[in-house]
């Protein structure tokens, strides 16, 4: 289990080395999910820093996988993008999971906008649509905060009732329209993964409220609201859940339908960055 006084040292460390090669504060941050990653083509005046250069970041155990941070102005407003994120079900534990929205929260970044691909669960959705998160049903078996309180990053017990602000909320609904997309609402329900659920579990899942599944951003949620950042989340459906309809699900579904709405999704988070920041 982590220790308080050596994860505060990790983490000085890492703001250390970052901000000796940026020369902004981002105000922003941003976790592209799949299909999202051409989002940093819209970053201006850009610094990336590849995960494996960052002290004390997750070592990648996925072959080929590139991930990093993404620092620049988007539309004049400074962020920091994650391209790539790392998941529960590589193993990684949920304090390493979550490392970067830390990092992000001690450089000083106050909003955060999550994305993801996901599966449909309601039965008025379709693969493409994009859904704006209004809270999340954390069923992955373990919380980010268990172990020690990082008390000079948050409360013992976060409070989680606007997990997703609600002005925000609001705002990204109007914001939607302006640019012609016309989001769905809904509940995010987080499983570990790797393997797609069963028809079961998301007959449960839909008992239970949920609107969407997938298998990241409550962790990194959690984490967020710890540290007193405002939150929006962003789902993409990418292809309906299973049962859901008669066909069966695949990896190359979910890439296919990212890719087709990734140009309206980037536009969205465009946008969503110059109205919310
Ligand atoms: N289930 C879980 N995660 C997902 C799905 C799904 O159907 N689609 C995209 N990510």
């Amino acid at each position: 289990m982590i220790r308080e006084q050596e994860f505060m040292d990790k983490l000085s460390e890492t703001r250390r080395y970052i901000i000796e090669k940026i020369n902004m504060e981002p105000q922003m941050g941003i976790i592209l999910g799949s299909g999202l990653g051409g989002f940093v083509e819209l970053i201006e005046d850009k610094v990336s820093i590849p995960y494996q250069e960052i002290p004390n970041f997750p070592v990648s155990t996925v072959e080929g996988h590139k991930g990093q941070l993404v620092f620049g102005k988007v539309l004049g407003k400074p962020v920091v993008a994650m391209q790539g994120r790392f998941h529960f079900y590589e193993g990684y534990p949920m304090q390493e999971v979550t490392f970067p929205v830390r990092v992000m929260q001690v450089l000083g970044v106050s909003g955060l906008i999550v994305t993801n691909a996901a599966g449909g669960i309601n039965p008025a959705y379709r693969p493409g649509d994009l859904v704006l998160l209004k809270d999340h049903i954390n069923m992955m078996g373990d919380n980010p905060l268990r172990g020690a309180n990082l008390s000079n990053l948050g409360p013992r017990f976060p409070d989680l009732s606007e997990g997703y602000d609600l002005e925000w909320r609001q705002k990204a609904l109007t914001i939607a329209r302006e640019v012609g997309i016309y989001p769905q609402e809904g509940i995010y329900a987080a499983m570990s993964g790797p393997s797609y659920e069963s028809p079961a579990e998301i007959r449960f899942l839909r008992t239970v409220g949920a609107d969407l599944v997938g298998m990241s951003t409550v962790p990194e949620v959690i984490v967020a609201n710890h540290g007193g950042m405002r939150v929006l989340g962003i789902s993409c459906v990418t292809n309906m859940a299973a049962g859901i309809l008669s066909q069966r699900l695949s990896h190359a579904e979910v890439m296919e339908t990212a890719e087709r709405i990734e140009k309206q999704f980037v536009r969205f988070v465009q946008a969503l960055v110059k109205g919310l920041a």
